[in-house]
């Protein structure tokens, strides 16, 4: 609790321009919440978990402050949420390094996630990838987040960092809050435009699976045109129907529908016109935030105000719960 307020804590990577799948399942819900006076908000531009696979330093530059710019234009008030980059924060890696040490092999080499980047980055399985759950576990515990807003695809990692922070709490007493997830109202999983089986990720290597954040109309257009359907060729929301589920799901997200509603909507009507309506509803839910997103990104100033602002706020509650750690596990405290 911070000044009787529940604390929320999120973040995203910066491992590349965000997706329609961060914004629906993650983002947007974010920006919900940002009215309500009983939560204390802190999302991070997770940029320490981003080097997990191989980046070129410019790029992650450039990445990071796109995504932060972002948070900002998609409604994020950095006056009223803690908006922060994770490497400004040092005790995000200085708590990630003890709770590696109540964290065992068994657990993280359960990590889906693991497995996945493991197998599409065989070159480098580095033990950065392996222990990146317990990194999450530390970005979390050092606010004493009572929920962490995610969507389906963090719901493991989320549950590992209450394991190890159950654990601790074992040994030490009650140091740490017991974060619970968050749902949003939608968008779940957004899965890709070119293989429904798979989530929209920043990191497919067919750019027409995901819609980013930053695509321009015309590009939006195209790539909800040749999205992967069926060959039914009628519109109805089931799970034998991935590809048209998945643009169901899309649709609703933006406009607020129910799937009922939605197929009702379009009954009769062909996968060209539906894939036409939900190109067009998305286009025109990112064009303000992408309109604001230019705006702010040429504003150097304000941006690096807010990131020194917010990052020795966080820097405030971080250390607080990192003292406490230190003294827990028997560390001698400097003296003065
Ligand atoms: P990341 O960067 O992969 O994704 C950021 C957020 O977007 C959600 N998301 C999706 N939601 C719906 N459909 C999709 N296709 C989709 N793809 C991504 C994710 O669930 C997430 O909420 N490890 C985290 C970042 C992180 C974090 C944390 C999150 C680091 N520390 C502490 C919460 C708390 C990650 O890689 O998210």
């Amino acid at each position: 609790m911070i000044d009787g307020k529940k604390v929320l804590l999120s973040g995203m990577q910066s491992t590349g321009i965000i997706t329609l799948g961060n914004y629906l399942g993650a983002l947007k819900n974010w920006v919900d919440l940002n009215d309500d006076e009983s939560v204390q908000c802190f999302y991070a531009v997770m940029d320490l978990h981003s080097i997990t696979v191989r980046q070129d330093p410019a790029t992650l530059r450039k990445n990071g402050r796109t995504l932060y710019a972002l948070y900002i234009a998609a409604g994020l008030d950095p006056e009223k949420n803690c908006l922060f980059f994770q490497s400004h924060v040092p005790a995000h890696a200085q708590l990630a390094w003890i709770l590696n040490c109540y964290t065992y092999m068994g657990e993280m080499s359960r990590m889906t996630q693991f497995k996945d980047k493991s197998a599409k980055h065989a070159d480098n399985i580095n033990t950065g990838l392996f222990t990146y759950p317990v990194l999450m576990a530390a970005d979390i515990l050092l606010y004493q987040a009572d929920m962490v807003p995610v969507g389906k695809d963090q719901l493991q990692h989320l549950e590992i960092a209450r394991d190890i922070a159950g654990r601790f709490n074992g040994i030490y007493g009650d140091v740490f809050t017991i974060p619970e997830a968050y749902m949003g109202k939608s968008g779940a999983k957004i899965m890709s435009l070119q293989d429904p089986t798979k989530k929209m990720s920043k990191s497919d290597e067919n750019p027409n699976g995901s819609i980013l954040l930053l695509d321009d109309t015309d590009t939006i257009m195209r790539k909800f045109k040749r999205a992967i359907t069926d060959s039914d060729g009628f519109i109805a929301y089931s799970e034998d129907k991935p590809g048209i589920k998945n643009l169901i799901d899309i649709y609703d997200a933006v406009t607020g529908n129910t799937p009922e509603q939605t197929v009702a909507e379009f009954d009769g009507k062909g996968y060209g016109d539906f894939k036409m309506a939900v190109g067009e509803a998305v286009a025109s839910t990112l064009k303000p935030v992408q309109d604001e997103y230019a705006r702010l990104i040429a504003d150097k100033t304000y941006l690096d105000s807010m990131m020194k602002e917010n990052a020795a706020k966080a820097s405030y509650y971080a250390n607080k719960t990192l003292r406490k750690v230190y003294k827990k596990v028997g560390f001698i405290e400097l003296p003065r």
